[in-house]
């Protein structure tokens, strides 16, 4: 198969990074392992109310693969395959946690498929010690005064102390 008929060795990764955590880290490194280019995708999820704004995301984003040249990061804020058809990337790159990630995982690949038939979603696993995480629980920890150091990036660590300046001595 021609790089041409796969739309090359891209992969878009989406999703709400509100805010991207160290599985969500994870998850890009291991893509950039096997793709040319990933392409972080701060896409707009209808279901969900927003911590930081899309720039915010981005930026948070941005900083921490700066010297990753193979990493791009980008948003969108309509369909998903609309994104993959005008950047010309057929895979869609999505991490897979527990057991309980996959019903969601499964319905989206699917409906993406639905819309179009030339793009496959391709899912990786996240490293054991993320599998309990995720954004909305580091939010509601950060949120209460808890200490999420070492769950997302240092950037991110000190975004949510200033969104939640609760003064705690576990932070
Ligand atoms: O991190 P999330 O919130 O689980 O990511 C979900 C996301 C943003 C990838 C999904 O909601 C999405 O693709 N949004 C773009 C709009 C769209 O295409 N929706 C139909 C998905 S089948």
């Amino acid at each position: 198969m021609t790089q041409e008929k796969t739309g090359g060795k891209i992969a878009i990764y989406p999703g709400s990074f509100d805010p991207i955590t160290n599985g969500h880290v994870d998850i890009i490194k291991r893509g950039s392992r096997i793709f040319d280019k990933v392409i972080v995708l701060v896409a707009y999820n209808p279901r969900k109310s927003y911590l930081f704004n899309v720039e915010e995301r981005c930026q948070l984003i941005r900083e921490i693969f700066k010297d990753c040249e193979c990493i791009q990061v980008d948003s969108h804020d309509g369909l998903l395959i609309d994104y993959l058809h005008n950047s010309g990337a057929r895979t869609i790159l999505r991490g897979m946690r527990a057991l309980s990630d996959f019903e969601y995982e499964f319905q989206m690949a699917l409906m993406n498929r639905r819309q179009t038939k030339n793009v496959e979603t391709v899912f990786l696993m996240s490293g054991f010690r993320w599998f309990f995480t995720s954004s909305n629980i580091i939010k509601e920890v950060a949120s209460l005064g808890g200490t999420v150091r070492g769950l997302v990036p240092e950037n991110v660590h000190q975004k949510l102390l200033e969104k939640y300046p609760i003064k705690n001595n576990r932070r």
